[in-house]
């Protein structure tokens, strides 16, 4: 079946619905990560090959799937809410089937089916391909679950369905799970091990998206900059490989100039780097071409070595300082965007004012801060106490947000006066005369629409700002002429 089902286009989910769907209609939704929001286009191409149509009204679905987030106590709680709402639903339609993918599914495991009743499936991230299976054993009456994690699962092999599309910016995930072992970090237990998708079928899938008329695709992983592909396998075993398999292996700069080559019109964006893994050689290839986005995501955590040690971050303060001299150096105008974590356990005040002078280094365009939240089964949750109380987690968040949003007005207000290109997303929340799109660093420009429209490139002069906002006019170059 071909990828007709988007929510968007009722109508033609409805002529599917005739002729080979199965009449069974698709509720699935998303928490967390962009990962996620790929995942499930995964999961919603594996079941329109059992005839599902997606359909965004809760009411009248068959099937529910909740894509699920681990990585903090509050994400978790979010989920358990949703499911409030469908056991709520599930009393008008009482055949809805329920079932948790991702990683609340993959750290809880059996224990879901116990403690939600309403939960009649659960699969974890490398089991979608299950799914036909599970819900075989689902209809027949009986609870099902497959939460193995794989050393090979990519999805290379399948075509995402893309969901709730603007038609122009895509993700495609080019590796899955992850090595690093954070000991914050519960990402390694739901996701599993580190392993690298088929370049080729990574190119297959861009080329696909700008026939489709896309113009912008994020690559995917939890740590992009290590993605190595010599034939299939782990990177671990990298050395075993064969003379010729290290010769024509793939590391992350290459991938990204073959995709940069392979559609020199489309833009290219990443997420998400980690410091430890980011070499030289990505850095020249963004700097070598101009459809490689000037943005690195680029999460340190903290400012302090003593806790980037504690949290088995790979580098140290001056390591990550060295870096962001080689981006700027490199690549002058690149943004760079920060996670940060406060009151990790032990941390003092005097950690706290080495992640503050550590921003201060940095001025970061923008960023994703959080209080730490003690997972289970984590190193840090095993050795560590979660020791830092509440309110001076929060003082010490509020702390960083704060100079986050300094810094970030001093960047915006850096773009003013300039002429920057904009590809145009989607119209502004704010007013349907606007167009809202992103520059190469990724900041949002709004720019009235004139005659331009969704998924053009646009010259746009930058007349003013707000610390999350460019505001601009588009340039006719006609007029100069
Ligand atoms: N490499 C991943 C990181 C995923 S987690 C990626 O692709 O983005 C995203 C961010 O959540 C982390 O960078 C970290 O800042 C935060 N985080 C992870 N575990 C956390 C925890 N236990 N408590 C608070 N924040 C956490
Ligand atoms: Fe988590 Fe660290 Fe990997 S934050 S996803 S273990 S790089």
């Amino acid at each position: 079946m071909e990828k007709i089902i988007d929510e968007n286009k009722q109508g033609e989910a409805l002529v599917l619905d005739k002729k080979e769907g199965n009449g069974k209609k698709l509720f699935i939704e998303s928490y967390g990560c962009q990962m996620n929001f790929s995942d499930s286009e995964i999961v919603a191409s594996i079941l329109s090959e059992q005839g599902y149509n997606t359909t965004q009204q809760l009411e009248e679905a068959d099937l529910v799937l909740v894509n699920t987030c681990s990585i903090r106590d509050k994400a978790e709680q979010t989920v358990r809410k949703r499911l409030q709402k469908y056991n709520a639903v599930k009393r008008i339609n009482p055949n809805m089937k329920v079932g948790v993918l991702g990683c609340m599914a993959e750290r809880l495991k059996s224990k879901f089916l116990e403690e939600e009743k309403i939960v009649d499936l659960v699969v974890g991230p490398d089991a979608y391909k299950d799914l036909p299976n599970l819900l075989t054993e689902v209809d027949e009456g009986r609870d099902a679950i497959n939460v193995i994690l794989s050393k090979e699962e990519t999805y290379g092999d399948i075509s995402p369905v893309r969901l709730n599309s603007n038609g122009v910016t895509a993700f495609v995930s080019i590796t899955r799970g992850c090595d690093n072992m954070c000991t914050f970090c519960v990402v390694p237990f739901t996701r599993g091990r580190e392993r690298s998708r088929d370049p080729q079928s990574i190119i297959e899938e861009i080329n696909d998206l700008w026939e489709n008329g896309y113009k912008e695709v994020t690559l995917l992983g939890q740590n992009v900059d290590s993605y190595l592909w010599y034939g299939g396998g782990l990177k671990k075993d990298f050395d075993k490989a064969s003379e010729l398999q290290k010769a024509t292996a793939v590391n992350f700069a290459k991938l990204i100039e073959l995709c940069a080559k392979a559609q020199p019109r489309m833009r290219f964006r990443f997420s998400t780097s980690n410091p430890q893994d980011m070499t030289l050689d990505v850095i020249e290839t963004m700097a070598k071409y101009d459809n490689i986005c000037n943005y690195i995501h680029l999460p340190v955590q903290s400012g302090s070595d003593r806790i980037l040690k504690a949290m088995n971050r790979l580098h140290t303060r001056q390591e990550y300082f060295e870096l962001i001299d080689n981006i700027k150096r490199l690549i002058p105008d690149c943004a760079i965007s920060q996670d940060m974590i406060t009151g990790f356990p032990t941390e003092t005040e005097e950690d706290h004012q080495d992640t503050l002078s550590l921003m201060e280094y940095v001025k970061y365009d923008f960023g994703f801060m959080f209080a730490y939240s003690e997972r289970p089964g984590t190193l840090a949750a095993r050795k560590l106490e979660d020791d830092i109380p509440d309110d001076v987690k929060k003082r010490r968040l509020n702390e960083i947000i704060q100079l986050q949003q300094k810094h970030s007005l001093l960047r915006t207000q850096a773009h003013v006066g300039k002429v920057e290109e904009v590809l145009i997303e989607k119209e502004s929340k704010r007013s349907d005369k606007h167009w809202s799109g992103r520059n190469s660093q990724n900041t949002v420009v709004v720019f009235p629409k004139e005659h331009y429209k969704v998924g053009d490139f646009v010259d746009v002069k930058i007349n003013d700002c707000t610390s999350a906002t460019l505001i601009g006019q588009a340039i006719d170059y006609s007029k100069n002429n």
